[in-house]
């Protein structure tokens, strides 16, 4: 795991921006893993930014969802396929036959979701995958407790995780209590992993999954055993690492360590 530290929401969502249009230039027909929520918006923003300016180019990428509430249809402003739209897929030239999302109105979960991992596999896998994290140190809807060979599933959200996203919907009774989402697992198999958190109230978990025993209560612990996994904080979610002089050091004299 390398961590990289910047000053502010928007340092970090730049450098991931610049990371994942290294990834697309490379290979421009790469398969993206996507996160929601408030987190990686600052990307979608710069991604699309680099689309209308530099010519990004989406037309080849394939991108696959990593969760979705259960009960919310693609038409409803909380769901996520809702979100993912509004926010980027609405603005950059992406073939809407190579999005998939979780379905959160599928009558067969059961058959959903092996379908949803045999088409990341069909697809040849995920190059580049974005996450953000919970306060609770989930990932994708990830809960504590989640084994960590976790595949795609029907879950549970905890409380924290639905006390979090009550901000987004008009009254907490609302936020929905189950989501279908990728497993620990399957995330894992993702060729690079990039973790952005920016926030005082996500400092607790990134120490905890950077410098923590790898542990099912936190999630995102599991990135340790990746052998391609960044994490980029800003100042205050990297305020609680131990060892961050060590990772500044690191990113300062490293030729390769991206730079805002
Ligand atoms: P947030 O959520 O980006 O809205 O803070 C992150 C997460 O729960 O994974």
């Amino acid at each position: 795991m390398e961590v990289f530290i910047a000053p502010g929401y928007e340092q970090i969502s730049r450098i991931a921006a610049r990371i994942v249009a290294d990834v697309l230039n490379a290979k421009p027909n790469a398969v993206l893993g996507l996160a929601t929520g408030s987190t990686p918006l600052g990307l979608y923003k710069e991604l699309i930014r680099m689309h209308r300016d530099e010519g990004l180019d989406f037309a080849q990428v394939t991108t696959f969802n990593l969760d979705e509430y259960v009960g919310l249809a693609p038409t409803n402003t909380q769901s996520y396929h809702y979100f993912m739209r509004e926010n980027f897929f609405e603005h950059i030239n992406i073939a809407t036959d190579h999005i998939y999302i979780p379905s959160g109105t599928t009558s067969n979960y059961h058959a959903f979701c092996p379908w949803y991992e045999r088409r990341i596999e069909e697809c040849g896998g995920i190059d580049i995958q974005i996450l953000g994290i919970g306060s609770d140190g989930h990932i994708a809807f990830n809960e504590p407790g989640s084994s960590l060979r976790s595949r795609t599933r029907l879950k549970t959200l905890a409380k924290q995780t639905i006390e979090d996203n009550s901000r987004f919907f008009e009254q907490p009774e609302d936020v929905p209590v189950y989501a279908i989402t990728m497993g620990v697992g399957t995330i894992l198999e993702s060729r690079s992993i990039l973790l952005l958190a920016n926030g005082e109230n996500k400092a607790s978990a990134v120490a905890q999954m950077v410098e923590g025993p790898v542990t099912s209560m936190i999630p995102a612990s599991a990135l340790q055993l990746h052998p391609a996994a960044d994490v980029i904080l800003d100042d205050a979610a990297a305020s609680q690492l131990k060892m961050r002089d060590y990772y500044e050091w690191v990113q300062q004299n490293k030729p390769s360590a991206p730079r805002s």
